[in-house]
C-alpha cells in the first residue's frame, strides 16, 4: 500500500475482534496470472457484541467478484469497500453466519513476495505478518484463530504437488483435466500461519518415533535436481524434533511435517503450521556448495521454525506488538538448541567450551545489529509501544534482544526453573493468542515460589525501555578485612526519539543479572562465598540504579572478570587496565569473559589509533594485543574453534560504530593497518598454524572440531595475506584450486579478493564458470566482490549489470546491494556511494517494499557520524524521502531517521 501519510498505531489501543471465526473454508483455483480464491467463512458473534456491529475484514490489491451471506448474493449497497477493508452489517440475530467471498489476486505480478506469489515456475505463499489480506479478504489479525480446510485446484502439468496445512485428505483428478488436493488443519491458527505450495518439487522424507510413539513423517521439498543437497536440512529436522522433547517435554503435534525451499524468498524462513517454507539458501547443502557456516546456520533456522510450532503456533500472540513472544523466546530455543548440537557427546570442559563458541557468535550478532539499532532513531522496546508498518519491526532487537530477555530469565530461574515456568506457559496459555505479560506471569509464578520474598516485577521493564544500558563497575580490595567491595551503577541514555522529548523521559533502573568471577594475579580463580556455598561464578542481581556488594575471605588482590558468559545484554563501563584485560585474556576460566577481554583489548587499540591519526602523532604500540595473539595462536588447550573466536579482530562495522562520531574512513585505516600488523608480526605462527590445520583427507563433515579447524586455517591464510607474506598469494592460490569443499574455495577466493585482489581474477573467473547455474553458490560470488575493499561504486554497478544479476531476488540483492552497503564502508562512504544507496533503496521500493526498507535501515545512524558523511547521508536519505510514491515501509524508517 502507497499512502503520503502513514497512520501509526498503538499497543495501548488493542481491541478484542467483534467476531469469532471457528472454521474456514478457502478454494483455490490456482494460475499465476490470475488465481480465483473462493472464501467461506463461519463467523459468530463473541460473547458481548453488540447487535450492528460492523464485520470488518482487511484485502489488498484483491478483485473482488461477488460477496454472499448465509448464501444470499449481496448488492453493492450491502456492503463497503475501501483500498483495504470489506466491511459489512451481520445479521442481528446474534447466531452464527457465513460470509462467502470470491476474489482474485495475480501471483505473477506480485513482486513484494507477500501473500500469494510466483518463484520460477512454481507458487508460494508468505502471510505473516499481513500477507494473507493479499490472498482474500479475511480478519487478518493473529487473535482470529480459525480451523482451515483448503481446496487447491490447478494443472497438474504445471503445479504436479498441492501443499496446505495439516493432512492431505483426498487428491483426485477433475473432468476439466486439472486436479486438485483437499487438505484439513486440525488446529485452529491465525491466518499468518497460513500456506500453500504448488509446483513440480524433489522430496525426501523419513518417518521418526516421537516419544509417545507416534510415527511422524518428515519431508524436505526441493527443487528437481536438489534433492541430494537437502539430506543435512532432514536430518537436523529429526534432531530439532527430539531436541524439543528432551530439553522441554514438547512433541509434535502433526502427522506429517513438511519444509519447502523458495529460491524467492524475503526473510529465512516461515513456521507456517505444518508446512515450513523457507529461503532456500536455508535448505540446500553439500560439502561443495555449502561452507560449515551456512551447514550451521541451517541447523540454526530449521530449529527455529520446527520450535515455532509450540513457541508461535500452539501459543501465538495476542497482536503484533507482541511479537518477541515468539521470536525472542524461539531464537533462545533455537541458539539452545545449536550450542547442545556443538556440544554433544563432549567431555564437560570442551562442552562448555564448545557451547561458549555459539554464545560468541550471538553475542557478536548481537553488538553488530542490535546495540547499533538500540542508539539509532529506530530504537524500540523489544515490545514496542507503536509503529506505522510491522513489516518494519522484525527486529534484531525483537529477536536477539528479545531472546538475551529470555536468557536472563533462564539465568534467574536456573535450568530447572525455568522448564518449570515453561511447564506453565503452557499449561495456562495453549491454543491461545497471548502477551508478553502472560510469558512473565507464568514465569513469575515459578519465580515468586522458589525465591519467597523476592520480587520479579521489574523484570517487566526490560519489556517496556528501549536502548542498551551501561553498567559502571568500581571495586576496591581491602587486604586487611580480606574483602572486595564490587559497586554496581546502570544507566540508560534516552534512545531513539525519546531523545528528541524534552524533557527526556526518566528510564526507572532494570533488573540485571550480571554475572562475576575473580582471578589473582597469577590467574588462578579466587573462590567466592555466596549463599552457603563457595563458588567460582556469582551472579549479582542489580535491581537499583547503584547497588554495592562485599565479598568477603578473598586473600589475595583479585582482577574481575565481568558479565560472564554475557550474562545481559548491557554494556560495560569499567576501569580495567590493560594489564588486567592481558591476564583475563590468558587466564578467565569464563570462555566467553576471556574472549570478551581480548576484544576489549583490540577495540582500544583500534579507537587509540584513530586518535593518533586525528591528533598527528605516531601509532601506538601493538604489544598488547600481539602478545595475547600470540600465546593465544599456539595454545594446543583451546579448540580450533574457540581460537579462531580469540583471534578474530572485532568487525570493522562494530569498530566504525564504536567512534564518536562515527569515523568510516578513519576506522577503514586503523583497521586495515592493524590488520597489516599483527599478520605481518605474527606470520611465522599462522604459517606453522596454517599447515597444523591442514585437512587430514578425510570426508567431509561439518562438526565443530573439523569446522573449526577449516575456520583457523582460513583465518591463518587471511592473516598471512594481509600481513604480505611471502608466499601467501600463492598458498591461497593453492588452496583454492586443491580445495575440497566450499570453506575451503570461498576461503581462499575472499581473502584474495580482501588484499591481494589482482591474484583474484583467475579464481574468479573459474568461480563463476563452475557455479554459474546454482543460485546461491553465485550468491557468494557476487558478495565476496561486492565487499572486497577493491570494489568501488562503479565496481558494484559492474556487477548489476551482469545477466546473473536481478533485483527481484532478494538473495541477489542481499548479496550485491546490501553487502556493498552494509559491508563495504570504505567505498560506501562516498558521495557516490550515497547516491547509489538512495537510488537502490528507490529502485528496491518500487519492487518489494520490505527489502526496500531493510536497505533504508543502512542509514539509521547518520547523525552519529562525522560531519562530512553525515551531511551526504542526510542528502540521500532526505533524496528518498522526497521520492514520489513511497511504501508505508520506507517512509517510516526514512522519516524516523530524518526526524
Ligand atoms: N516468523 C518468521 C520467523 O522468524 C519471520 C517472518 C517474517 N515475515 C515478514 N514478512 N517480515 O521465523
Ligand atoms: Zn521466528
Amino acid at each position: 500500500m502507497r499512502t503520503d501519510t502513514a497512520p501509526t498505531i498503538f499497543r495501548q489501543d488493542y481491541t478484542p475482534y467483534p467476531y469469532r471465526l471457528p472454521q474456514v473454508r478457502l478454494e483455490f483455483d490456482l494460475a499465476a496470472e490470475s488465481t480465483q480464491v473462493r472464501s467461506e467463512l463461519r463467523f459468530e458473534p463473541a460473547p458481548g457484541t453488540a447487535p450492528g456491529t460492523p464485520l470488518v475484514l482487511q484485502g489488498e490489491d484483491l478483485e473482488l467478484v461477488e460477496v454472499r451471506l448465509d448464501g444470499r448474493p449481496l448488492a453493492a449497497d450491502e456492503y463497503q469497500l475501501t483500498d483495504d477493508t470489506l466491511s459489512l452489517v451481520p445479521p442481528g440475530h446474534g447466531k452464527p453466519f457465513s460470509i462467502g467471498i470470491v476474489s482474485l489476486c495475480h501471483p505473477a505480478v506480485n513482486t513484494t513476495l507477500m501473500g500469494l506469489y510466483v518463484s520460477g515456475d512454481k507458487l508460494f505463499t508468505q502471510c505473516e505478518a499481513q500477507g494473507f489480506r493479499r490472498i482474500t479478504w479475511f480478519p487478518d489479525r493473529p487473535d482470529v484463530m480459525a480451523r482451515f480446510e483448503v481446496l487447491l485446484r490447478a494443472d497438474p502439468a504445471v503445479y504436479p504437488l498441492l501443499l496446505s496445512n495439516g493432512n492431505l485428505i483426498e487428491q483426485a483428478g477433475l473432468p476439466d483435466g486439472r486436479h486438485q488436493a483437499l487438505w484439513r488443519d486440525p488446529h485452529p491458527k491465525p491466518c499468518y500461519l497460513f500456506a500453500l505450495v504448488a509446483g513440480d518439487f524433489d522430496c525426501i522424507e523419513r518417518t521418526e518415533t516421537t516419544r509417545s510413539g507416534r510415527e511422524v513423517l518428515l519431508q524436505v521439498y526441493s527443487d528437481k535436481g536438489c534433492r541430494e543437497q537437502t539430506r543435512w536440512a532432514l536430518d537436523c529436522l529429526a534432531r530439532a524434533l527430539h531436541w524439543d522433547e528432551r530439553r522441554f517435554g514438547l512433541e509434535l503435534d502433526l502427522d506429517r511435517f513438511m519444509v519447502v525451499a523458495a529460491r524467492d524468498f524475503n526473510m529465512g524462513a516461515m513456521e507456517n503450521k505444518g508446512l515450513n517454507i523457507f529461503n532456500a539458501a536455508y535448505v540446500l547443502a553439500d560439502p561443495d556448495t555449502a561452507t560449515d557456516a551456512a551447514y550451521r546456520g541451517i541447523e540454526a533456522v530449521i530449529g527455529h521454525e520446527y520450535f515455532h510450532n509450540w513457541t508461535g503456533n500452539r501459543v501465538t500472540c495476542r497482536d503484533w506488538f507482541q511479537l518477541s513472544l515468539k521470536e525472542g523466546l524461539t531464537v533462545f530455543r533455537d541458539q539452545e538448541f545449536s550450542a547442545d548440537m556443538l556440544a554433544e557427546g563432549l567431555p564437560p570442559a570442551e562442552a562448555a567450551s564448545a557451547r561458549a563458541v555459539k554464545r560468541i557468535d550471538d553475542v557478536h550478532t548481537l553488538r553488530l545489529a542490535q546495540f547499533p539499532e538500540d542508539a539509532g532513531p529506530m530504537a524500540h522496546p523489544i515490545r514496542p509501544d507503536s509503529y506505522q508498518e510491522i513489516g518494519n519491526f522484525y527486529t534484531a532487537t525483537v529477536y536477539e534482544k528479545g531472546a538475551e530477555v529470555i536468557r536472563m530469565q533462564h539465568t534467574l530461574l536456573g535450568e530447572d526453573g525455568f522448564r518449570a515456568g515453561m511447564d506453565e506457559y503452557f499449561r495456562r496459555y495453549d491454543g491461545q493468542a497471548v502477551t508478553c505479560d502472560d510469558f512473565v506471569d507464568a514465569m513469575e509464578s515459578v519465580y515468586v515460589q522458589r525465591h519467597p520474598g523476592k520480587d520479579f516485577s521489574i523484570f517487566r521493564r526490560w519489556y517496556q525501555q528501549a536502548g542498551t544500558p551501561r553498567v559502571r563497575v568500581r571495586s576496591h580490595y581491602d587486604p586487611e578485612n580480606r574483602t572486595c567491595r564490587i559497586t554496581l551503577e546502570q544507566r540508560c541514555a534516552p534512545a531513539g526519539l525519546e531523545a528528541r522529548q524534552t524533557p527526556p523521559p526518566q528510564k526507572p533502573p532494570l533488573h540485571i543479572p550480571f554475572a562475576i568471577g575473580l582471578i589473582d594475579a597469577d590467574g588462578r580463580s579466587l573462590p567466592i562465598h555466596w549463599e552457603d556455598e563457595t563458588r567460582d561464578t556469582v551472579v549479582l542481581e542489580l535491581r537499583e540504579a547503584s547497588q554495592t556488594w562485599t565479598l568477603t575471605d578473598i586473600p589475595r588482590p583479585p582482577v574481575l572478570s565481568l558479565l560472564r558468559d554475557f550474562s545481559a545484554p548491557v554494556i560495560l563501563e569499567t576501569d580495567r587496565t590493560a594489564d588486567d584485560l592481558a591476564l583475563l585474556a590468558r587466564h578467565d576460566p569464563d570462555p566467553f569473559a576471556r574472549w570478551d577481554a581480548v576484544q576489549e583489548t583490540a577495540h582500544r587499540h583500534l579507537q587509540a589509533c584513530m586518535q593518533a591519526d586525528r591528533d598527528g602523532n605516531p601509532q601506538p604500540a601493538l604489544d598488547d594485543l600481539l602478545e595475547i595473539w600470540r600465546t593465544a595462536l599456539i595454545d594446543p588447550t583451546l579448540s580450533p574453534a574457540y581460537r579462531a573466536r580469540l583471534l578474530a579482530l572485532p568487525a570493522l562495522r562494530e569498530v566504525i560504530d564504536r567512534g564518536d562520531p562515527m569515523d568510516p574512513r578513519a576506522a577503514v585505516a586503523a583497521w586495515t593497518r592493524t590488520r597489516q600488523t599483527l599478520g605481518a608480526q605474527l606470520a611465522d605462527a599462522w604459517r606453522t598454524l596454517y599447515d597444523a590445520m591442514a585437512d587430514d583427507g578425510g570426508p567431509y563433515s561439518p562438526d565443530p572440531v573439523s569446522s573449526g579447524r577449516r575456520a583457523l586455517r582460513n583465518l591463518a591464510l587471511d592473516n598471512l595475506l594481509a600481513g604480505q607474506a611471502s608466499g601467501a598469494a600463492e598458498l591461497a592460490l593453492a588452496q583454492y584450486r586443491q580445495a575440497r569443499n566450499m570453506t575451503e574455495g570461498l576461503g581462499a577466493l575472499t581473502a584474495l579478493l580482501q588484499h591481494a585482489p589482482q591474484d583474484a581474477s583467475g579464481p574468479l573467473a573459474d568461480f563463476h564458470e563452475r557455479w554459474r547455474d546454482d543460485p546461491l553458490v553465485l550468491d557468494r560470488w557476487f558478495g565476496a566482490q561486492a565487499s572486497a575493499p577493491g570494489c568501488t561504486v562503479s565496481g558494484v554497478r559492474a556487477l548489476m549489470a551482469l545477466p546473473d544479476f536481478s533485483l527481484r531476488n532478494p538473495n541477489r540483492a542481499r548479496a550485491v546491494v546490501f553487502r556493498f552497503c552494509m559491508d563495504n564502508p570504505g567505498n560506501l562512504h562516498t558521495l557516490e556511494g550515497y547516491d547509489f544507496w538512495a537510488e537502490q533503496v528507490l529502485a528496491l521500493d518500487a519492487l518489494n517494499p520490505e527489502i526496500a526498507a531493510r536497505l533504508s535501515r543502512a542509514f539509521d545512524n547518520w547523525a552519529r557520524y562525522e560531519p562530512v558523511a553525515r551531511a551526504g547521508m542526510q542528502a540521500a536519505l532526505q533524496r528518498v524521502l522526497d521520492a514520489p510514491g513511497l511504501s508505508r515501509n520506507v517512509r517510516e524508517i526514512v522519516s524516523k531517521a530524518l526526524g
